[in-house]
């Protein structure tokens, strides 16, 4: 096979481009800084940028304040990184801590807004005085510097509360989705070997209480090493109780000081682990520490998502993911923005309820997924035109590639036409956005840009050398501050996945494209990759392919072994509501798949299906139905939102 073959075929193009105005760009937190340091334009700001001890040192400047100064920016021994070194330090103190001494004491950091419709706000000072309490409690059960706490809570205020409580006394939470089942929770207590449990009675979502202490109960007997269980008590609703173990957070909190002295750490010291599913074998549990993570989190989110004071943010993420880790607890408190956090399902009790919390409560930045947008679009914009969608003014997506049209659709219905989308490429492993536009980057819609100022990024061929224009993998060439510090209790996995294919470079395993102008185009996960009669296909190309067409709302593209072209490709597509499965349908689609792409990407069989099974943060399961669809062995289908969704690849008609 020549070599030009063995990269990655890249078929679809996107040549739409939309260019900022110029008096939005004047207004940005990036051009001031620009200003600031008489940077003219965009592409100077990225050259510059790779000064990396300048650029990250300027950044924690403004940012952060250190209880002891760095004795320089960055220790580099690959693969591990020190960022500030010789600082000490504590996030709590840039989340909370130092906000309580100045007027933002009064100023709201989270308006909630339960499932039923109930509605509190935070002030920082009211968020501050939960968490002292919180950390009190939790040293009287012992727990000092370095312990781990497991946290199984659903997205309420309490969520955050108990992170930075942990935080504050230097303990390491490990958070868990609470739509994990009791079986992924207890492999990750007993991995982590946490001494504390914090969890809930119940919680609302679609109408009906999850009843999450029984399960937390379930995976805690199996945990030896937890001794203590917080319950905060949510709904009310009767649960069973371990007298000794169990403990009300509002019983153990009541008599403690609304005081408590912030552990000074360095600021290398352990913040978090969060465990991500790899591949194959056990989650990997990823490593964050307190300040590279604060100064990249904090900077990301003021330049990406541009907020001023007087924004309304709101990531509709789930606080389980590094997503909300980042974004809705650590990088918005630092910059003492308000937050939107939301218990429910996105539709429930209609199509239109994010859309009345945006007018309720006035967001002006909202960021989800993919997913979540073709969703809306599924259900049609009729919706969005049931609220007055006006105060927006930015809108961001990550997770997964957003195909064209599904940005297309954002852009009109969401954002009016009227804003910036942010494609926003990171990891669990890159703590922050690593590849995305700023609010001055011209975007092309279904790319993520070029890499933030300050990270280095490129695209390599099997060979490690970059290309352009040919699929490859996605690599980082320099240490930025979020960058993950390794993987719990095992590092030569850490070595082996992310650093061991080429020479001092992270592997981040996502296929991506650079195009001849630097930006970039990520097809997907690696191991989602086709090879079909010597063409290396991203999968998610041909989905976006599919779901450009009206009649289509999700697919999901799968290789199946082909005796002449190695893999043949087979597609599950689920349809807008009213259109009906018919053979005219899935030739015209065959075709359509033909245009947008190439004859190469046809997909030899196109199955209609009620929905494509996907993990609890909305990424399609592709190995999942790969497996299924060729007979063998399904696995464990207990992390996924919907295992229904696996009979129906068997029976897609
Ligand atoms: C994918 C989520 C395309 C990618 C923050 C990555 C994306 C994986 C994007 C990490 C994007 C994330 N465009 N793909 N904007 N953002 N991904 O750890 O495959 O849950 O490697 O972190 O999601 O998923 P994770």
């Amino acid at each position: 096979m020549d070599e030009a073959k063995q990269d990655i075929s890249v078929l679809l193009t996107e040549k739409r481009v939309f260019t900022p105005k110029p008096e939005f760009v004047e207004q940005t937190n990036v051009k001031k800084w620009m200003d600031k340091f008489g940077i003219k334009d965009y592409d100077e700001l990225l050259e510059k940028s790779k000064n990396l001890d300048w650029f990250w040192g300027e950044a924690a400047k403004e940012l952060v304040e250190w209880y002891k100064p760095y004795d320089k920016v960055l220790d580099w021994n690959p693969p591990w990184v020190k960022w500030f070194p010789g600082a000490q330090y504590n996030i709590v103190h840039d989340a909370l801590d130092k906000h309580v001494k100045t007027a933002k004491k009064d100023k709201i950091a989270y308006i909630f807004e339960g499932e039923p419709g109930d509605i509190k706000k935070w002030t920082y000072g009211e968020l501050y005085t939960e968490v002292n309490k919180l950390a009190n409690a939790l040293k009287s059960f012992g727990i000092k510097k370095g312990d781990r706490v497991g946290i199984y809570l659903p997205m309420l205020v309490e969520l955050p509360i108990a992170m930075l409580a942990c935080a504050k006394i230097g303990a390491v939470h490990s958070v868990v989705f609470s739509g994990f089942s009791s079986t992924a929770l207890s492999d990750r207590l007993i991995d982590c070997e946490a001494k504390v449990v914090i969890t809930c009675d119940h919680f609302y979502r679609r109408g009906k209480k999850v009843a999450l202490k029984k399960q937390a109960d379930e995976a805690v007997t199996k945990a030896p090493t937890v001794k203590n269980v917080i319950v905060y008590k949510r709904t009310g609703d009767d649960v069973a109780w371990t007298e000794g173990r169990d403990h009300w957070w509002h019983e153990i909190t009541k008599e403690q000081s609304a005081e408590c002295e912030t552990e000074v750490l360095d600021a290398n010291d352990l913040l978090y682990i969060l465990y991500t599913s790899g591949t194959t074998g056990k989650p990997k549990g990823i490593l964050h520490s307190h300040g590279g993570y604060a100064v990249g989190t904090s900077l990301t989110l003021k330049w990406v998502f541009d907020l001023k004071d007087d924004d309304i943010w709101w990531c509709a993420a789930d606080i389980g993911w590094v997503t909300g880790h980042s974004y809705i607890v650590y990088a918005p408190l630092i910059l003492g923005t308000t937050s939107i956090i939301y218990e429910g399902a996105p539709a429930f009790p209609e199509a239109e309820r994010w859309w009345s919390m945006i007018e309720k409560h006035k967001v002006s930045v909202l960021y989800t997924s993919p997913t979540a947008i073709r969703a809306h679009m599924r259900f049609g914009e009729e919706h969005t035109k049931k609220a007055n969608l006006s105060s927006l003014r930015i809108l961001g997506s990550v997770g997964e590639p957003i195909n064209p049209e599904a940005w297309m659709w954002y852009h009109k219905h969401i954002g009016k036409e009227n804003g910036p989308i942010m494609d926003t490429w990171w990891q669990t492993e890159t703590g922050h956005f690593c590849i995305s536009p700023l609010p001055i980057t011209p975007l092309k819609p279904g790319s993520a840009t070029k890499p933030f100022p300050g990270i280095t990024a490129a695209v390599y061929n099997e060979q490690g050398e970059a290309v352009t224009n040919a699929g490859g993998n996605l690599v980082m060439l320099t240490p930025w501050p979020g960058m993950l510090r390794g993987l719990y209790k095992d590092e030569q996995r850490y070595k082996d996945v992310y650093w061991s294919r080429f020479k001092d470079t992270y592997l981040a395993g996502d296929v991506t494209r650079k195009d001849e102008n630097g930006y970039f185009w990520i097809q997907g996960r690696s191991d989602d990759v086709l090879n079909v009669a010597g063409h290396r296909i991203g999968n998610s190309e041909v989905e976006s392919a599919l779901v450009s067409h009206p009649n289509v709302a999700e697919a999901a593209v799968i290789g199946k072994p082909h005796e002449l072209k190695g893999e043949s490709l087979a597609a599950f597509v689920v349809l807008n509501q009213g259109v009906e499965p018919s053979e005219e349908l899935r030739k015209e689609l065959r075709n359509h798949v033909g245009e947008e792409i190439g004859k190469i990407a046809r997909p030899d069989e196109i199955g209609f299906v009620n929905d494509v099974p996907k993990t609890r943060s909305g990424k399609i399961m592709r190995r999942v139905i790969r497996a299924k669809a060729i007979g063998k062995e399904v696995g464990d289908t207990s992390t996924l939102a919907n295992p229904e969704a696996v009979e129906e690849i068997g029976n897609a008609k």
